[in-house]
């Protein structure tokens, strides 16, 4: 059976505004993405190599990887164009009170 929690990521004060922030969360390399007022969660390591897309340039609902510019969008973690070809895991996210929490199983 499988156990879905929502858990802390950080507070919402620290959330940055149409941009990306990279956390740890349960042990997993997360980025947080906000565009407007929508907020998504997708795994933060680029599914073509070992890159921080915390490090990379967000672009709508496109996050585009600093090592070879693979893009993905944030709100599925589709691949959008080569050389990524492998989805990103999402998560559903939102606001409780003043603190951001992950839906993580
Ligand atoms: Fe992200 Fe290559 S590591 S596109």
């Amino acid at each position: 059976m499988t156990d879905t929690r929502w858990v802390d990521a950080l507070s919402a004060e620290d959330l940055p505004t149409d941009d990306v922030v990279g956390v740890v969360v349960a042990g997993r390399d997360i980025a947080i993405y906000t565009v407007g007022d929508e907020l998504y969660a997708t795994d933060n390591i680029c599914t073509h190599g070992h890159a921080r897309l915390c490090d990379g340039f967000l672009d709508g609902h496109e996050i585009e990887c600093p090592l070879h510019q693979g893009k993905f969008d944030v709100r599925d973690g589709k691949p959008m164009c080569e050389p990524v070809a492998e989805p990103l895991r999402s998560y559903p996210v939102r606001i409780e009170g003043r603190r951001v929490v992950l839906q993580i199983d």
